[in-house]
This record gives C-alpha cells, sequence and structure tokens, in this order.
C-alpha cells in the first residue's frame, strides 16, 4: 500500500471554514498570511516555492509546444481494443500520467453511438420538450436561438445505458486505476465503482455560431485554499515539500466539504469526460484543456506573490467557476491545446483540476454532440450525493448540482428502474 507523506505537524497550523465565510476578503488575507507563514517557516520563501512549480510547469510547456511545432498530437489517444486487452503499452500510459486527458479511440460502436445521438432526438420531441423548452435555467452556458444547445435532460435511456454499460465501467476503472486512491490505511475511493454522474446532453447544429466558454478549472473556488480537507489534499504546496506534490494523490480529496454555488460538482471526479455522438474535427468550437496536472500547483500558489493584492485570489470567488487567464497565468495559457479531430463514439478525458476551455466556432460544420460522462468513482462525497441522485432518478428530476428545471418528470419514455443492470444498481447506491 502506497504511503503518503504526512503533513508536517512542527508548522504554524492554518484557519479553516469548513463553511462559506461570512467576510471573503477577511478570510482571504487571513489564509494568505497564514499559508506565508508556513511555507516561511519551514525554511523557504514563497517565491522560492513558486518557482520550483512554475519550473516544472515550464518544462512541460515547452515540450508541448515542441511536440505541436513537429505536428505530434499533444492529446494522448488510446484505443479501446487496447484497453480491454490490457495491451496498452508503457509509453502511452506515461504520456497520460503526464497529459492528464485522454481521447478513447472506438470507445463505443461508431453506429452505437448515432443510434444514441438519434434516440436521444426522439426521447425530446416525443415529449414536446423543445415547445415547452423555457430558456436556460443558469449562465453557465449559452443557447442558440430558441432551441437549446445544452439540453437539461438525465434520464433518457440513452444516457443511462452508457452510463451502466460494461465498456463505460472499464474505461472508467482504467482512468480512476492512474490515482493512487488508497493510502495509509484509508481507502479514499473505490476505483472499480463509478457513482454515474448524471449531467447534461450537448447538441449543437451545424451552422451554429457559439462563443465558447473561457478558460477555467472545476474543482473548487475558495474552498480549495480555505477549507481543512483541502489544505491537507494540498498540503505539500504549503509546507515547503513543494516536490512530493503529486497530482495524481487522491488523499482527502473525497470526503471533505465544498462550498455551494451555482456552478459546483458535488462530486469527486477523477477526470472529466463526454463521448462523442457525433463526429467532430478539431477546429470546430471542441474543448481545450492546459495538459499539465501539476499546473494546479501553479494556479494555487500563484496568489501568495507579493504583487496580488492581500485580499484577492487571482480572482477566484465563490459561486463561479475559478477563472484561468492571461492576466496572471500566461505562461499556462501558452499551453492551451485543443483535443484532436474525433468520430461518434470516441470518449473525451482530462483531469479533474485541469484547466479547460470550448474554443468559440462560427457557422460550424456538422454537429457537435456530446454526453457529459465523467469518472465518478465511489467515495464519501460521491455516496452522499447519490442519495440525491436517486430520488432524482426515481422521480425524474433535475440533479441538485443543476438548475430546478424538472423536463422529464412526466415523460413516460424515460429510463425505468427495472432497466438497471448491476453496474447501475451499485453506482446509484441501490446495492
Ligand atoms: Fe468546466
Amino acid at each position: 500500500m502506497a504511503i503518503a507523506t504526512p503533513a508536517r505537524t512542527d508548522l504554524p497550523n492554518l484557519p479553516h471554514w469548513e463553511t462559506t465565510p461570512d467576510d471573503l476578503p477577511g478570510a482571504i488575507r487571513q489564509i494568505k498570511a497564514a499559508l506565508r507563514a508556513r511555507i516561511r517557516a519551514s525554511g523557504r520563501s514563497v517565491e522560492e516555492v513558486f518557482a520550483v512549480v512554475e519550473q516544472r510547469v515550464r518544462l512541460r510547456v515547452e515540450q508541448i509546444a515542441a511536440e505541436k511545432a513537429r505536428g505530434e498530437p499533444a492529446w494522448p489517444i488510446i484505443d479501446y481494443a487496447d484497453l480491454a486487452a490490457g495491451t496498452v503499452t508503457p509509453d502511452q500510459l506515461a504520456q497520460l500520467r503526464q497529459r492528464g486527458c485522454l481521447v478513447v479511440r472506438g470507445h463505443f460502436d461508431r453506429g452505437q453511438a448515432l443510434r444514441w445521438d438519434r434516440a436521444i432526438v426522439d426521447y425530446v420531441e416525443s415529449n414536446r420538450f423543445f415547445e415547452s423548452y423555457r430558456g436556460p435555467g443558469d449562465d453557465f452556458f449559452g443557447s442558440v436561438g430558441s432551441r437549446p444547445e445544452i439540453y437539461p435532460i438525465y434520464w433518457s435511456p440513452a444516457q443511462m445505458q452508457a452510463r451502466q454499460s460494461d465498456r463505460m465501467a472499464l474505461v472508467q476503472a482504467f482512468l480512476n486505476s492512474q490515482w493512487t486512491s488508497q493510502s495509509d490505511g484509508v481507502q479514499w475511493f473505490d476505483p472499480q465503482r463509478d457513482s454515474l454522474y448524471p449531467d447534461r446532453i450537448r447538441r449543437r447544429p451545424a451552422g451554429a455560431d457559439s462563443a465558447g466558454l473561457g478558460t477555467h478549472l472545476d474543482p473548487g473556488t475558495l474552498d480549495l485554499w480555505l477549507t481543512r480537507a483541502y489544505q491537507q489534499a494540498f498540503r505539500h504546496l504549503f509546507d515547503g515539500t513543494v516536490e512530493a506534490y503529486d497530482p495524481w494523490d487522491a488523499a482527502y480529496r473525497t470526503a471533505g466539504p465544498q462550498y455551494p454555488g451555482s456552478t459546483m460538482c458535488s462530486v469527486f471526479r477523477t477526470f472529466q469526460g463526454w463521448t462523442a455522438l457525433s463526429d467532430m474535427a478539431h477546429d470546430q468550437g471542441v474543448l481545450h484543456t492546459v495538459p499539465i496536472p501539476e499546473a494546479m500547483g501553479y494556479l494555487l500558489l500563484r496568489p501568495l506573490l507579493p504583487d496580488v493584492a492581500d485580499d484577492d485570489m487571482c480572482g477566484v470567488t465563490t459561486n463561479q467557476v475559478f477563472p484561468a487567464s492571461d492576466t496572471w497565468h500566461p505562461l499556462l495559457m501558452d499551453a492551451l491545446t485543443g483535443i484532436p479531430d474525433v468520430r461518434a463514439g470516441d470518449s473525451v478525458w482530462w483531469h479533474c483540476d485541469m484547466i479547460h476551455s470550448v474554443a468559440p466556432v462560427q457557422n460550424q460544420q456538422g454537429w457537435g454532440n456530446v454526453m457529459y460522462i465523467p469518472a465518478a468513482p465511489w467515495c464519501p462525497r460521491n455516496e452522499k450525493y447519490a442519495a440525491v441522485v436517486r430520488e432524482a432518478f426515481i422521480t425524474g428530476s433535475s440533479p441538485s448540482d443543476f438548475p430546478d428545471e424538472n423536463y422529464e418528470r412526466d415523460w413516460p419514455n424515460r429510463f425505468r428502474p427495472d432497466e438497471l443492470n448491476e453496474t447501475g444498481r451499485r453506482g446509484l447506491g441501490f446495492d
């Protein structure tokens, strides 16, 4: 069993806030002073610790730029057939761990993916969704004309069949196993059991113009610095042992609280992901990432440098996604890399800490259709949310991480409980 390096106990303790502080600027001032004091007490300066992370990241940025210049795909690609046969090469594994992202080619048969896409259209049309659509329930994603681009639909047979499929379980278990899920006698999550996190569908039609989505990350906001569990998860960044920071160590990440927000994801995801339901070319408004998992160290330490105001965390605040930008993170932005061309049935994955964006597109060629299905392994946090998900599943409601839109409650042809297989029952916590 792995032994996670424990947090140093000889350094000053950090104040922590297990729920959102009332006085955010005050809490930011306090935690920044305490983090600086803790790093100084370790015998190193904040500048020195940041420089270590910056250098580690810079090497990756330069490597990615060189690969792009040579015309090589910076996004790792693995065939589903190799995953299933256990013939993924050590080089492929190393590239996955280095880049933190992956395209799984042929995750599903292309015909199956296209049938699911058609089935989703039939599902929503048979329930007169477009006639009853009331506009976007949140401002996180926009809509195209009067028709949505993001369908707030969670319980179609197509989505549930994909979520509980053997092929999905195999890929999720493979991705989960890139993490250290067990250390110091604690099993932080179960890599073999997914919690079937229900998310939406995107169907973006040919001819669409889309402004895309700016560079951001999803795992949290100020809670990443302010809660006890995250302070422990990121302990090496803050105690002078920054060289030991490991973005694949799940210790302390799967049980702590999160600050609520309109864009929050309640579950712990090892990877976020989606499955393509149409072919998509790399220049048609697709997903980009900064494929450097260690960049989280840069993001969390950058606000401690003296050029950032004492009550500012480089623009991070609650109830908004964590922004990444040229203002504070120009080095990271240099590495922003889009996915290669994908076909219906391929799936796309990225480490939960990684910066990502969706490129803008004008007059999109072809459809841009995806089902969002992440890898969210069973752990205390996901077990808690699974109880909410079970209830939403039974009543056909929108899950609580999403706007309260509830289109599917009266739809007779949504996926039924008696259609759950063993993976589905375990994932929702029925067994
Ligand atoms: Fe996101």
